[in-house]
């Protein structure tokens, strides 16, 4: 790329980045994950969201959400701790102790339940990473955006053009351009996905990441993105760093599923991909 302001971090960048457990190491200091995401409607997402954070290496996952997404998630991921939240409750994740950063909105609803706990989440001053419904919420209202707290904000090009309520042709025509101004404009570390994947913060190049494969491109593989960052974070990585980390590892381990998927059929190939394929390829 011509810009100098731009970084594509390498595999070495990486390896020396990602958080490896010591010999003493326990859960707590490899680092509690706390998930709020999906609703009565929609449960693959926290699904998802759950398996990326457990296979990207989170010590604990404490996830919150209504029973029937609650459901969903304990079926597929024991290793996750789960609290139901009652319709309509807030004031309830102050409960859910040892939590060092927040993934909040996969399939969370565009409801005022929801809301009311994106803005809960983001009252604290933990790392928060904020995705899809969240984002609806935030593009909403960017007051939830003034927080004390680091924030990671991981929308596609749709989601971007809303928070910065411009049209979304514009932000796929200058792909660089908006993800910077995002992070200017909403004072947070943007991560803009799409077939290469951007990360921009204030007073640091973007980064430009191009491990994936078009094979990402089917429902769900976002919500695997989410977990994997939020576990980085709540490994203790800056929000630039884990957004970085994470779309690397992503966007390997989409190829890696592909290539698994491919085996015998198409040898040396790569073949179609579910979501949860790219959580069990990280590791
Ligand atoms: N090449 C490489 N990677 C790609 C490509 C491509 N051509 N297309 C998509 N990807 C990657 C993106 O970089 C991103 O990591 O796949 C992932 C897609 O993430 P999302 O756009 O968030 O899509 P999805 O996971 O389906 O989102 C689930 O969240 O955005 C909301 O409501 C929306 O139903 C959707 C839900
Ligand atoms: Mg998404």
């Amino acid at each position: 790329l011509p810009d100098a302001d731009v970084a594509a971090p390498t595999a070495g960048d990486v390896a020396g980045l990602l958080p490896s457990p010591a010999a003493e190491s326990d859960k707590y200091r490899r680092g509690v994950l706390g998930i709020v995401a999906g609703s009565d409607t929609f449960t693959g997402a926290a699904v998802l969201s759950v398996g990326g954070a457990i296979r990207a290496g989170a010590g604990m996952v404490r996830f919150a959400s209504v029973e029937e997404s609650v459901r969903y998630v304990r079926a597929r991921w024991p290793e996750a701790v789960t609290t139901v939240l009652a319709p309509g409750s807030t004031g309830v994740l102050d409960d859910i102790g040892r939590v060092q950063a927040w993934v909040v909105g996969p399939g969370l609803g565009t409801g005022s339940h929801a809301r009311d706990l994106v803005a809960e989440i983001l009252g604290t001053d933990l790392p928060v990473l904020v995705d899809a419904d969240g984002l609806t919420h935030v593009a909403r209202d960017r007051s939830l955006l003034r927080r004390t707290g680091p924030t990671l904000l991981t929308p596609h090009a749709g989601e971007l053009a809303r928070l910065l309520d411009v049209p979304r042709e514009d932000v796929e025509a200058r792909r660089i351009e908006h993800v910077r101004r995002a992070a200017h404009e909403l004072g947070a570390t943007v991560l803009l996905k799409g077939s290469t994947t951007l990360v921009a913060e204030e007073d640091r190049p973007v980064r430009v990441n191009s491990t994936g494969t078009p094979w990402l491109a089917t429902g769900g593989t976002g919500d695997v993105l989410s977990g994997i960052a939020g576990a980085l974070l709540a490994g203790g990585l800056s929000c630039y760093d884990a957004a970085s980390c994470a779309a690397y590892l992503h966007g390997l381990a989409g190829r890696a599923a592909a290539a698994g998927s491919a085996r015998g059929a198409r040898p040396g190939g790569e073949a179609a991909i579910a979501a949860l394929d790219v959580a069990e390829a990280l590791p």
